[in-house]
């Protein structure tokens, strides 16, 4: 009998594929840092009944007409924005992700990331490396504190709570909006709902842990930023998208509001060039929140899990519903 083909978009530890290599034959884009090119793609999983792809490609009706095979697609990544579901529903094809593998580790790259924005840390960094380090001095990179104010988190979910659990060791003040209220995280986190509009106009940090849908697209516009104290600081770990990134420039430029944090943005790669990374206060990783050696490894497990559990006639452990 002819195994399963499995077609993986990146590189992998091959260790992880030792347990189903007797079952499956993995054809993989061997590269680790370049996507796979879509052509490539297209022509060589052709074949495959699963595909294990990254947040880099986009599977969407095109793509899906020319892999006539594909039975299940697993997105090493919580979010899926990048796969057009109703199209792979469609086909009959199960997609699955991966949540919770990566909750807490996304929740530290979260709050260090606002640690890192109030308190200057890069630029602090980049000082004395710079060899700029003359004196001490009582307001020398002075930022602004974290502990005992209020953080307004957009998105209470799995990511949102973990950073509601980290905020409440800083004795803050949690907010949170989601389309519906979560009466059990009020309860065991001591968070408070807002309307989006309240939240943003009380919060000193405001951050972004909603998935990209055509809800959420620009959430973070001009109005947005207008509601923003002016002394607040916006971080976004989840995706470029849900932020009007020229109303953020001008937000930042004309001091509407004191900085900003961002791990993701609209167009990834950011340009080296981009006006967002010519600001002091802007604080750009590129999206790395859950960027652990461990939880990497953790992701591929689950996405291997799903992929061969589906081909095997069994449900995947995180179908996306
Ligand atoms: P989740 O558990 O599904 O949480 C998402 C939350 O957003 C839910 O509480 C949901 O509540 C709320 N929400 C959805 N649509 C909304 C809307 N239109 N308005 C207001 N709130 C809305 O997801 P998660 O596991 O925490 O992950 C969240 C996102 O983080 C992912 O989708 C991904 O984009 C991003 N992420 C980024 C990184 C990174 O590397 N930077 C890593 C992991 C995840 P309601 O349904 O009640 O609205
Ligand atoms: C990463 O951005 C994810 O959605 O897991
Ligand atoms: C600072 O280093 C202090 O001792 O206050």
């Amino acid at each position: 009998m002819n195994k399963p083909t499995i077609y993986i978009t990146r590189s992998i530890p091959a260790k992880l594929l030792k347990p189903y290599q007797e079952h499956f034959t993995f054809i993989c884009w061997e590269k680790e840092e370049t996507p796979v090119p879509r052509e490539v793609l297209i022509k060589d999983a052709k074949h495959a009944d699963g595909l294990i792809c990254m947040l880099t490609e986009e599977i969407d009706d095109a793509f899906l007409d020319n892999v006539q095979r594909l039975q299940v697609i697993a997105n090493l990544a919580v979010g899926y924005d990048n796969i057009d579901i109703h199209a792979s529903k469609a086909r009959n094809i199960i997609i699955t992700n991966t949540p919770d593998v990566l909750t807490e580790t996304t929740a530290d790259l979260g709050f260090g990331l606002l640690m890192a924005t109030a308190r200057r840390l890069l630029e602090a960094n980049d000082f004395i490396k710079q060899g700029k380090w003359q004196h001490w001095a009582p307001y020398l990179l002075a930022g602004t504190d974290v502990y005992n104010k209020t953080i307004g988190i957009v998105g209470m979910g799995r990511i949102g709570k973990a950073i509601a659990r980290r905020a409440k060791g800083f004795s803050m003040n949690i907010l949170y909006h989601n389309r519906s209220r979560d009466e059990i995280a009020e309860e065991k986190l001591g968070v408070t709902y807002l309307g989006l509009n309240e939240l943003l106009s009380e919060a000193d940090f405001v951050v972004s842990v909603v998935p990209l849908t055509d809800e959420t697209r620009n959430m973070f516009d001009a109005d947005a930023f207008s509601m923003m104290k002016h002394s607040a600081i916006f971080i976004n770990i989840s995706r470029g998208g849900v932020v009007d990134e020229t109303a953020l420039i001008q937000a930042l430029k004309e001091e509407q509001i004191a900085a900003a944090g961002l791990d993701v943005f609209s167009k990834e790669p950011l340009p080296k060039n981009h006006p967002l990374l010519q600001m002091r206060n802007v604080v750009a990783l590129p999206h790395i929140g859950s960027a652990s050696v461990e939880t990497r490894t953790n992701m591929w497990n689950l996405c291997l899990e799903n992929v061969t559990r589906v081909l095997s006639g069994k449900r995947p452990r995180t179908p996306v519903e």
